[in-house]
């Protein structure tokens, strides 16, 4: 399929919606949040930081506004943020606890520039949720790759995932349960004063015109590269906690998945 637009409008896009998200970026996540998805979190970073030496350095590659880069602060690693979004890391500054600020550096940057110019070495490569912002993530987990050596992780969490229906039935179901899901968000946003971004991720949320991320296509571009895959974790997110419990113990669906691997 041709691009559906330039890699400058996917940058450009992205710079204006999360300069929009910027300070309700959790707030207007609740997905993010809620108590199944902050479990699932909790178990990641356990597994993750369960080998690493107490010296490691984590990278966080668009870090937002420090969802998943602040499990790894408050256990007491540093971390490199990056993002592109100057709103996003101004979000992430502002709402740092001042005794974690020396364990964090922050950068404003695009993820490809930042891995062909910068050098320095990393235990932990994070990627949460900015897969399907790119135009061509497949180049980026390519270049993660060529950084590794052995023993060094790459983290792929919270990413939409290219969904396979194989029964319709449940399918139906899944979808019953996303327009209750998604009725209940509006209302409470709503509530809230907080705006829903409706129109907006279009362009900045690229790879969801494509169905979201294929893990078999990460497993097979990281596995060429070299990479062992310890673990993938396909489950279904949802705005409330509840739904998200109903959809993964009910109707096991999916729509989401985490990836951890290694360079042997
Ligand atoms: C959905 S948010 C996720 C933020 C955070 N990782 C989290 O899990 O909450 C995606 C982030 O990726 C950033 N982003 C998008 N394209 C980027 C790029 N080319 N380089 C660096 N960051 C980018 C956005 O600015 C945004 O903060």
């Amino acid at each position: 399929m041709p691009p559906l637009a330039s890699k400058e409008k996917v940058l450009e896009e992205n710079r204006r919606v999360h300069a929009l998200e910027n300070r309700h970026y959790l707030s207007r996540h609740p997905e993010q949040t809620n108590f199944f998805q902050k479990s699932i979190l909790e178990k990641t970073l356990n597994a993750v930081c369960q080998t690493l030496k107490p010296e490691a350095k984590i990278l966080d590659l668009g870090c937002g506004t420090g969802y998943l880069s602040l499990g790894f602060l408050s256990r007491g690693y540093c971390l490199t943020g990056l993002d592109l979004s100057q709103e996003m890391i101004a979000a992430f500054e502002d709402s740092l606890p001042v005794k974690l600020k020396p364990q964090a550096e922050l950068i404003v940057g695009d993820v490809e520039e930042f891995l062909s110019q910068n050098q320095d070495e990393f235990e932990v490569v994070v990627l949460s949720a900015i897969l399907h912002h790119l135009f061509d993530y497949e180049a980026v987990l390519r270049m993660i790759c060529a950084r590794l050596t052995s023993g060094q992780k790459l983290l792929v969490f919270f990413e939409p995932l290219k969904q396979d229906v194989q029964s319709p039935f449940r399918f139906a179901l899944h979808r019953a349960l996303s327009w209750l899901d998604e009725k209940l968000y509006r209302s409470e946003m709503k509530r809230r004063n907080i705006p829903v971004l409706d129109d907006e991720y279009h362009h900045s949320d690229y790879q969801r015109q494509f169905g979201g991320i294929d893990p078999n296509r990460v497993h097979t571009i990281l596995k060429a590269e070299g990479l062992e895959i310890v673990k993938t974790e396909k489950y279904c997110a949802r705005r409330f906690g509840i739904h998200a419990w109903l959809a993964n113990r009910i109707l096991r669906t999916q729509n989401t998945f985490n990836l951890l691997a290694m360079r042997p």
